[in-house]
């Protein structure tokens, strides 16, 4: 393992942001990250931690022993691709990304990150339209590039940059109306949701009202994106919500745990309409490591471990959802409500003590990842791969911080 010459927290101040160099020495009370496996993390002074953050990324577990070896396997064979000849590994990778999609959404553009996809959905959008609007929701979060910064919606990330890219129009989540009284001006090439909100503090969306947005969408010719670059890959039930729901998306896109927490991997996954820009064109939109041959390696050995552990996980879910409405009901003065779905879940805490409790929650072995956002609501993203042991000293953690924060 790499170490900084002296000390890692000394060295972070220097050179990186020392606003997080603080926050991680408060959050590891001076110890840093070490190993980890499956949803537990050690650190540097030896006590294990469970891993309900990591920003979705680890939802796989980390270091998931398949994964590594299948990424391992391809750096051996061919870590980079020539970019001038086919690579099987990119190509299988896409072939069974889209078989999980289902028919329809027959092609598939790959970068790194969330933003990446989120940037190609935009791109594709206008051009197969000639339209330049988009419509995104209240409370969305889609990425900090600047392009998917327009879609995102909390001013934190926005102030001293607008305007941003123009031609972007947040509508309210509670009118079903708004998609049908937008395009009604003919300049909309795209919707853009979120199945459930993540980083605006873990928000479902009423999915009728969205079902309602998508086909007034669809009546006026343009595309319907669902962003489950949070919500995908089982975490909040199906493969792909929007398709579960019968959305009939024109793209889903996916990123995080899609490279199994090993590889950066992001993905569109559109219709041929929506692609089409791209058919002919195929360096009109394109990043040099977006799709790589590692990448694709984690990502397709990825696909095969949800899979495997998609049961489990409805289970665990289900399972959680019942034990965090229980610690709720425990704890009526700090925990105000309690949302989410499968394994993405929310709970918002009374603001007075709000940042107590998230601070004191690594002390007591629970890892989360803040929402900026929505700095009230606490939330959770467990990882598939999480025992029934590391649920149980996640619950206990939780009880623990929630306990201190409302003693008198
Ligand atoms: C729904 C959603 N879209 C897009 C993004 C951006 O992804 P990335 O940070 O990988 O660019 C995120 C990241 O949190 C996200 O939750």
């Amino acid at each position: 393992m790499v170490t900084p010459r002296g000390s890692v927290f000394r060295t972070m101040r220097r050179h990186l942001p020392p606003a997080l160099a603080l926050a991680y020495q408060a959050a590891g009370q001076g110890a840093h990250e070490e190993t980890a496996r499956g949803a537990t993390v050690r650190l540097s002074d030896g006590r294990e931690v469970v891993d309900f953050g990591s920003y979705g990324v680890a939802f796989l577990g980390h270091g998931e022993p398949r994964i590594v070896e299948a990424v391992a396997a391809q750096l051996r064979a061919m870590p980079a691709a020539t970019r001038a000849l086919a690579s099987p590994p990119v190509v299988a990778f896409a072939a069974e990304l889209q078989r999980r999609c289902g028919p329809g959404l027959d092609r598939v553009w790959l970068g790194s990150d969330g933003a990446d996809a989120v940037e190609a959905a935009v791109k594709l959008a206008r051009r197969a339209t000639g339209r330049l609007r988009v419509l995104a929701v209240h409370g969305a979060f889609h990425g900090k590039t600047l392009g998917a910064l327009a879609l995102t919606h909390a001013p934190v990330y926005r102030e001293g940059l607008e305007p941003l890219l123009c031609h972007v129009t947040h509508i309210d989540p509670g009118d079903p109306e708004a998609v049908a009284r937008e395009v009604a001006q003919g300049d909309v090439a795209a919707l853009i949701v979120e199945p459930v909100q993540g980083e605006g503090g873990v928000r479902p969306l009423d999915p009728e009202t969205v079902a309602r947005w998508a086909a007034d969408a669809r009546a006026a010719s343009a595309f319907v994106i669902s962003d489950e670059i949070q919500t995908g890959l089982y975490r909040c039930g199906p493969f792909a919500v929007a398709v579960d729901r019968g959305w009939q998306p024109d793209a889903v896109l996916f990123g995080k745990a899609l490279g199994g927490g090993v590889m950066p991997l992001s993905a569109l996954v559109a219709t041929a309409e929506l692609y089409d820009p791209l058919i002919d064109e195929a360096a009109w939109h394109s990043s040099t490591f977006g799709g790589n041959p590692l990448a694709c390696a984690a990502g397709l050995a990825a696909l095969t471990v949800a899979d495997e552990l998609a049961d489990r996980g409805a289970r665990l879910g289900a399972e959680l959802g019942a034990a965090l409405t229980a610690v709720a009901s425990a704890h009526p003065g700090v925990v105000t409500e309690v949302r989410g779905m499968g394994l993405l879940w929310g709970l918002d805490l009374r603001p007075d003590v709000a940042d107590t409790v998230l601070a004191a929650l690594p002390q007591h072995g629970l890892l989360v990842s803040r929402c900026l956002s929505a700095p009230h609501t606490l939330r959770l993203l467990p990882p598939l791969a999480t025992t029934d042991a590391e649920a149980s000293l996640a619950l206990a953690a939780l009880d623990a911080a929630l306990t201190e924060a409302g003693a008198p």
